[in-house]
């Protein structure tokens, strides 16, 4: 019987993946929506009566999984790099040049990809079966998102070849149609508006909710494999086997000659608005792998491949106003107010003018006809200002000396372009301040935006970041529209925040300079406030990622904190974390500084979970073993791995033994 039910649900979930293959990378279906609704109904029915034989792969879990509270971090196998950009032919004879010459003249030849504008993730197959999925992050480790990666059709849970241990990379991105669709439903909910496709592609990644995710219809281009056991040893090899694997891969083309690069260029720049995705340029890779590895990479960038970007989008638009915005660090930036005008998708109605000089050079006036475009940032910018429609009457900008929010004086060191608002105290400085502080990133307050950030403000409920730590029920309830549940949410969301770890909190301080990743370094380095106050500027200088301009104003800045003195005492007295937690610091263990892999069935862990467990510890986890491999994991069933470990030496741990080591290191 069992035997029956389990063979049902293995045919249902091959064919429902296979038709959603048909459907989503064929685009040729061959079965209605209700037909496909109808098996997967069934499929549901049969899991729901028999937990215990859903498979990894099974269709259902597109639905969406169960809501995650955060993401775990993952350090990527080999660092997510970025791509060099170019915007002229010029550029790329440069890099053409440059390629050649490493290779001493050999041949070359190129593939012409499109550039899509999504977010990076990083998938990963183990005997082809979708186990961890993670966003590029800062490119060294990402968080781990492979619930919602599951609801993306266009990533297969089941690569179609069998027995495949390999890491893909590509793009996650929302068409445009879907991305219109989108906002115009939260602007019908009045929820804040994504910019562009990207953003929406990368906030819907990081959804905590996966039945959300499945709904947000993204979609992935996969461009990059690197598997185990050799394979293709041309770029569009890979694509090809992409392909064959069950994805889809970006529109491309070989190219012998430049001159090939060029037209393929153009073709795409002047039909890019026709695409139902938004590409923001191509990517000009070499196509043979061995030539890729002898070229290598700098620090940032691989040298065999260049990013040619499609110039920005512009338009025309008249300046209706000029407004000063207040920043969290008194920071003033004149904003202008614009004719709304569309472009690329999205209406725009401000602009950044940046600073006063900015203004001057550019020489932008009320009432002018400016020339504006969107670049990669989600803020279009002022290019120019059409001299010829200006009005005859219109007058210089002269830029204010008081602060729009709190009237008191602005001031401009010499040295700098920044006007700012010198006045601590300052309603806007204090709103920025506290949006910044309860920020999803930062200590992540539930119940604590803006609308009730202002009115907390006006109220002078909270003049200081630690007052927030003092509201009670009955100070809330002079809010308007806070009913007493929303009070009570918004004080168990406080309360929960006294639990974020310390880099969390230091990034929330905003301290200029200190942005998360800042945050993250100075806290695992310093590990306290009080240590981080004392270090030397040497000290600072001398920390990893830290340039020595950020490592001087920091110096310069962090005895201020004291000027913050009585802040953070109360802060400390609400008893938020001031200090590395000591088993938030990776632990000495078995595992510290060690490249490990796991194979087999493992009884009391999935593999993700053993390989989270040994990353928490200081372990790197790795999918395959080589000479670099310092241990191997054994479950039951390990099979060529484990034959291959022993060939090499490496240490093997057997279940018992591995969750020995990990109750010696407190985690088990
Ligand atoms: S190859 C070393 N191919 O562009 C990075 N990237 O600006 C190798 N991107 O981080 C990336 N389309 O997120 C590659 N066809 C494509 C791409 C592509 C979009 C993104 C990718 C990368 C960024 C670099």
């Amino acid at each position: 019987m069992t035997q029956d039910i389990a063979q049902r649900i293995a045919a249902l979930s091959a064919k429902l993946e296979e038709h959603l293959y048909r459907y989503h990378v064929l685009a040729a279906p061959t079965i209605s929506d209700q037909e496909f609704d109808r098996l997967l109904a069934e499929l549901q029915a049969l899991e729901e009566a028999h937990p215990a034989l859903k498979r990894p792969d099974s269709p259902t879990q597109r639905v969406g999984g169960a809501p995650t509270s955060d993401f775990p971090t993952v350090r990527h196998a080999r660092p997510m790099l970025s791509l060099d950009n170019s915007y002229s032919r010029q550029d790329v004879e440069d890099f053409d040049r440059r390629v050649r010459q490493s290779l001493s003249g050999e041949a070359v030849e190129y593939v012409f990809e499109l550039k899509i504008d999504g977010v990076a993730l990083s998938l990963l197959y183990q005997d082809s079966l979708l186990v961890r999925a993670v966003t590029r992050g800062d490119g060294v480790q990402g968080d781990e998102i492979t619930a919602n990666a599951r609801t993306i059709p266009t990533i297969p849970l089941r690569l179609r070849q069998p027995g495949i241990n390999c890491e893909i990379r590509g793009e996650v991105y929302m068409e445009s149609n879907d991305f219109a669709r989108l906002n115009a439903q939260r602007a019908a909910n009045s929820e804040p508006l994504f910019a562009n496709p990207r953003n929406s592609a990368a906030g819907s990644l990081k959804l905590q909710n996966p039945h959300l995710v499945a709904k947000r219809n993204l979609r992935f281009f996969a461009y990059w494999i690197r598997a185990e056991g050799g394979g293709p040893t041309r770029h569009s090899e890979c694509l090809e086997t992409l392909r064959d694997w069950g994805f889809i891969v970006p529109e491309h083309q070989g190219c012998a000659a430049l001159a090939d690069v060029f037209a393929l260029y153009d073709h795409y720049a002047a039909i890019r608005t026709t695409l139902p995705y938004e590409i923001d340029g191509a990517v000009i890779k070499v196509d043979s792998l061995s030539q890729q590895e002898r070229l290598g990479y700098t620090a940032k960038s691989p040298r065999s491949a260049l990013a040619y970007k499609f110039p920005a989008y512009q338009a025309r638009t008249r300046v209706l106003n000029i407004h000063l915005q207040v920043g969290r660090t008194g920071a003033v930036t004149p904003v202008a107010a614009l004719e709304p005008v569309p472009l690329a998708g999205s209406t725009i109605a401000r602009a950044s003018l940046h600073n006063e000089d900015e203004i001057r050079r550019k020489d932008i006036r009320i009432g002018d006809t400016v020339l504006i475009e969107k670049g990669g940032d989600v803020i279009p910018k002022v290019v120019r200002v059409d001299r010829s429609t200006r009005p005859d009457d219109s007058v210089e900008y002269s830029f204010p000396n008081q602060c729009p929010s709190c009237q008191g004086p602005l001031s401009r060191a010499a040295e700098e372009a920044v006007t700012r608002c010198d006045n601590p105290t300052c309603p806007a400085q204090l709103r920025r301040r506290l949006e910044h502080f309860a920020a999803r990133n930062a200590m992540d307050i539930e119940g604590l935006g803006p609308a009730v950030v202002e009115q907390l403000v006006e109220q002078e409920l909270v003049k200081d970041l630690s007052d927030l730590y003092e509201l009670d029920v009955e100070s809330l309830g002079a809010l308007e529209r806070m009913g007493e549940k929303s009070a009570q949410n918004l004080l168990d969301g406080l309360d929960r925040s006294k639990e974020q770890p310390f880099d969390r909190v230091l990034f929330a301080l905003g301290i200029r300079h200190v942005g998360a990743t800042v945050a993250r370094t100075l806290a695992r380095t310093f590990g306290s406030l009080d240590a981080l106050c004392r270090a030397s500027v040497d000290k600072l200088e001398a920390t990893h990622e830290i340039g020595p301009i950020i490592a001087r104003s920091l110096y310069a800045s962090l005895p201020d904190l004291p000027a913050l003195d009585r802040v953070l005492y109360k802060l400390k007295k609400a008893r938020l974390q001031f200090a590395i937690q000591e088993e938030a610091a990776a632990p000495s263990s078995h595992f510290s500084g060690k490249t490990v892999v796991i194979t087999g069935t493992l009884s009391g862990y999935s593999r993700d979970e053993a390989a989270a467990l040994i990353e928490r510890l200081g372990g790197k986890a790795t999918s395959s073993v080589s000479s670099k491999t310092d241990l191997l994991v054994a479950g039951e069933k390990a099979g060529s791995k484990l034959a291959r470990a022993q060939a090499l030496g490496v240490a093997v741990l057997d279940e018992a033994a591995f969750t020995a080591q990990l109750k010696e290191a407190g985690v088990a």
